[in-house]
């Protein structure tokens, strides 16, 4: 903080959003803003309740946080609608005047695709709408009459705020992997997901933000086609706890073990400067729920501590469960 960018480290799933509603309502963010599109479900619990966000940013849950969506970030109208009304935000929502707009011919076009097919995109029709923007024949927020009442200039909300030393957290969506210029490609979605890809599209220069946040879980994850080093089979990944469907399309996902040289690697690149660990309780059952560091047993400690070796950045936010209270925050007050 004050200026925090948020980024996957491995495929998406990580767990961002856990992660981000637990900063909302901890440090009471000022500014959230998402990036990216509908294609990525950010999942939040609270008091037993589950929400998968694909356009209202993860930090809804503290009720004085403004919500934006970025300039850069493409907006499925209907799906926000219908966000908006189910997290009650329509008094503190705001949508950039250009962000583009995704339209229902979009995702036809992305399901016919035979390309498309073998990446196995979500089929929310993101890839091209991006080409009709690049093509610079996009709709825009401003030209949606439905999204008039949350039409903003959220580059200025944003960059005054930082003026005014207001805590702004930048919400990227998927993974390292799936950026389109650092992934795995042609296995990757349709933009950078990078750090500053995020920043970027938030309209926020490089030497505003303070602290990069990469989100490792325990395990890593895929969905769709593609490359994915260590990959154990499905049985396996149910014997293990591992085995997850997507919140967005229900698909299974694909699993390996947590990689430290990936993990590494993309810790630089993104320039973070600081770590959170995911589903810890997946990986070591006994730390379910836990919510300080001295309850872990010995073998989780060590991994988190192998991380942090490897990574060379501390891991100061741990998941130890759904809800966004299951942490354990060892960030320095
Ligand atoms: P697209 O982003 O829908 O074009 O899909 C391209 C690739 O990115 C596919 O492998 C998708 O499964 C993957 N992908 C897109 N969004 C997410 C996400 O939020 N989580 C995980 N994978 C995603
Ligand atoms: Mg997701």
């Amino acid at each position: 903080m004050p200026c925090t960018v948020i980024v996957g480290a491995f495929w998406g799933d990580e767990g961002k959003g856990k992660i981000i509603s637990y900063l909302a309502l901890k440090d009471k963010l000022d500014f959230c803003v998402r990036t990216g599109s509908v294609n990525a479900a950010h999942t939040v619990w609270k008091d037993g309740q589950k929400y998968a966000l694909h356009m209202v940013p993860a930090a809804f849950l503290y009720e004085k946080t403004r919500l934006l969506i970025a300039a850069g970030a493409n907006v499925q109208v209907p799906r926000l609608l219908e966000e908006v009304e189910l997290t009650k935000v329509k008094g503190r929502m705001g949508v950039d005047m250009n962000a583009s707009i995704i339209e229902e011919k979009h995702a036809v076009q992305d399901k016919a695709s035979v390309v498309n097919k073998g990446i196995g995109t979500t089929g929310w029709g993101v890839g091209p709408a991006l080409e009709e923007r690049v093509r610079r024949t996009a709709k825009l927020a401003r030209d949606i009459p439905a999204l008039k009442p949350f039409l903003t200039d959220s580059v200025q909300e944003i960059n005054d705020g930082l003026d005014a030393g207001k805590k702004v957290l930048l919400e990227g969506t998927q993974g390292f992997m799936l950026s389109l210029y650092f992934g795995t490609y042609p296995y990757v979605t349709g933009r950078d997901t990078g750090a500053s890809a995020i920043a970027s599209e938030a309209g926020v220069g490089p030497t505003r933000v303070d602290d990069v946040i990469i989100v490792y879980k325990s395990f890593i994850t895929r969905v769709g086609a593609g490359p994915m080093p260590g990959e154990i089979s499905k049985e396996e990944a149910l014997k293990r706890g591992w085995f997850e469907t997507a919140a967005g399309t229900g698909r299974d996902r694909r699993s390996a073990p947590f990689d430290f040289e990936l993990a590494k690697k993309n810790a630089k690149i993104n320039g973070a400067t600081q770590a959170a660990m995911t589903k810890l309780d997946s990986m070591f059952p006994t730390c379910k729920g836990a919510r300080t560091l001295e309850v872990l047993p010995a073998e989780a400690k060590q991994f988190i501590r192998k991380v942090e070796n490897k990574a060379g950045i501390p891991v100061v936010l741990i998941g130890t469960g759904p809800d966004a209270m299951d942490i354990i925050d060892l960030r320095k007050q």
